[in-house]
Formats: C-alpha cells, sequence, structure tokens
C-alpha cells in the first residue's frame, strides 16, 4: 500500500529506497533487494505492494507471477496470495510475508523488518527462503 507520510513519523523503521516508481507501472512487477531480502514489487490500481519474492509454499518467485483481480498467482502451482494481506486464496492459513512500502517524492521504499538490522555484508540474519513455520500444510 502506499503511504506518502514524512520520514519522521517512522523514526522506528527504517525505510530503504528499493525503486523509482517510473520503474513500476501500473499493473507490473518487479524483483528488487532489499538488505539480502528479495522483494516482489507489484503496483495495482495506483497501490504498491511489498512482498518476500519467496512463495511460502516451495519457494518459487512471485514477481515472476501473474497479477490477478487483486492477487498474486504462483508460476509454479497457481496459488493465488492476496497483495492486501498476503493470505493465500488455495490454503487457508499460508500467507506470503508482507513488507510496509511507502512513496516519498516518487521514490519507492520498503521497510526493513524492526528485528533486522544491517549487517555489514549487507545480509540480514534470516535465512531468506521459505519460512519454516510457514511450510507447506499440504505435505
Ligand atoms: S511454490 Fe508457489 S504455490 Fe507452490
Amino acid at each position: 500500500m502506499v503511504h506518502d507520510m514524512d520520514s519522521q513519523d517512522n523514526s522506528a523503521r527504517r525505510f530503504i529506497r528499493v525503486a523509482s516508481l517510473e520503474e513500476l507501472p501500473e499493473g507490473a512487477s518487479r524483483l528488487v533487494q532489499m538488505a539480502g531480502h528479495d522483494i516482489a514489487l507489484f503496483r495495482v490500481n495506483g497501490q504498491v505492494y511489498a512482498m518476500n519474492d519467496l512463495c511460502p509454499h516451495m519457494g518459487d518467485s512471485l514477481s515472476a507471477g501473474q497479477l490477478w483481480e487483486g492477487m498474486i498467482i504462483c508460476p509454479r502451482h497457481m496459488w493465488a496470495f492476496r497483495l492486501q494481506d498476503g493470505g493465500c486464496q488455495d490454503v487457508p492459513g499460508l500467507r506470503a510475508q508482507l513488507y510496509e512500502v511507502r512513496v516519498v517524492n516518487g521514490e519507492i521504499q520498503v521497510a526493513l523488518p524492526r528485528e533486522e538490522p544491517l549487517s555489514g555484508d549487507g545480509r540480514c540474519e534470516c535465512d531468506a527462503t521459505v519460512q519454516p513455520d510457514r511450510g507447506c500444510p499440504s505435505v
């Protein structure tokens, strides 16, 4: 979701520029990296969404999927994830990770998760793979 907020409103969070709004036209998807995270950006109906690019099912790239009626369809098994809340339409309880996103002066900025400070090599502490606590419920 697009937030045009003053950066002072988010002192507890660290927003990082990942792209310009011009680089994400309406209806487009784009893969960017932020502090070692692969982030899928989507722009639908003027709103910008940021989601972990790794599908919570088996890790395929969600940015390579198809946008459809406010959802991203994973290219591997065609499961649909809502852009609004990351929830999976096909498997209740499965959820793609969303990131806070805002647009400031035409620049898309994504919030670094609070507990993940930048390390020296630019990678976070997490594994940046499928979330173990959100593994496929069908396996
Ligand atoms: S890997 Fe995405 S739905 Fe299976």
